[in-house]
């Protein structure tokens, strides 16, 4: 299946290794973003998500660092990586945080072939920075922005002009997404993937007309077995 040259990409924006595993069923899922906040509602541990994660969905899975400095960021990005099965390492995607340290990790880890995501962006400035640094990926939180008073959409429009602008390679990971018309805005953008958690992947699927059609189909169908 392909959507012409560009195919926009969906992750899934959790640590819940059953939503993972349901939602890479329907053949949706491109890679996983995780962060603490959604490993700690996971009720498991970092390790037990990671042991799991990388055997269900092959595509970039992104882990988030939690030093501060730029050389303790490439210490943990590198230990992470060496608990991954080689086999799997291709996938491993470090999150740095969007900080002066966090570009020093990303130079770095870009060097030594290590993907990372920049994340917690929250204006194109950021991510043009993050994107010259070397990141594979910027995430802009549009939904924080939205949080504020602020259209998060509109950061990135202001992105993936310029990065077309500049034929620059970084992916933008449209984050942060509250309901699915951010999902639609993210695609009509162009913007390479949208991080969605699985309630909103949920409500993207179903619609009360489809309901409706399938009920009324079984309903005739019936009938005519008569
Ligand atoms: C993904 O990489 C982000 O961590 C996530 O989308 C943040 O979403 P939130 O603003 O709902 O916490």
């Amino acid at each position: 299946m392909s959507f012409g040259v560009r195919r926009m990409k969906i992750f899934v924006d959790t640590a819940d290794l059953d939503e993972i595993r349901e939602l890479a069923s329907w053949g949706i899922i491109d890679g996983v973003t995780t962060n603490p906040t959604l490993v700690a509602k996971s009720g498991r541990s970092f390790k037990e998500v990671i042991d799991e994660i990388f055997d269900i969905v092959d595509g970039p899975i992104s882990l988030e660092a939690m030093s501060e400095i730029a050389e303790d960021m490439v210490k943990e990005a590198k230990d992470i990586v060496s608990t991954i099965p080689e086999k799997h390492r291709k996938n491993i995607t470090i999150k740095i945080p969007m900080t002066p340290e966090g570009l020093k990790a990303v130079k770095v880890l870009n060097k030594q072939g290590i993907q990372t995501n920049v994340t917690l962006i929250f204006s194109a400035n950021q991510a043009l920075l993050a994107a010259k640094a070397g990141a594979t990926f910027v995430s802009p939180f549009i939904g924080r922005l939205d949080d504020i008073g602020q259209e998060g959409m509109e950061i990135i429009e202001e992105i993936m002009d310029i990065f077309t602008n500049y034929d620059i390679d970084t992916q933008v990971i449209v984050a942060s997404i509250r309901h699915p018309i951010h999902v639609i805005q993210a695609a009509r953008l162009g913007a390479h993937i949208a991080t969605i958690p699985p309630g909103i992947i949920r409500k993207m699927v179903k619609h009360s007309l489809t309901d409706v059609g399938i009920e009324r189909f079984l309903k005739d169908w019936k009938k005519i077995k008569k």
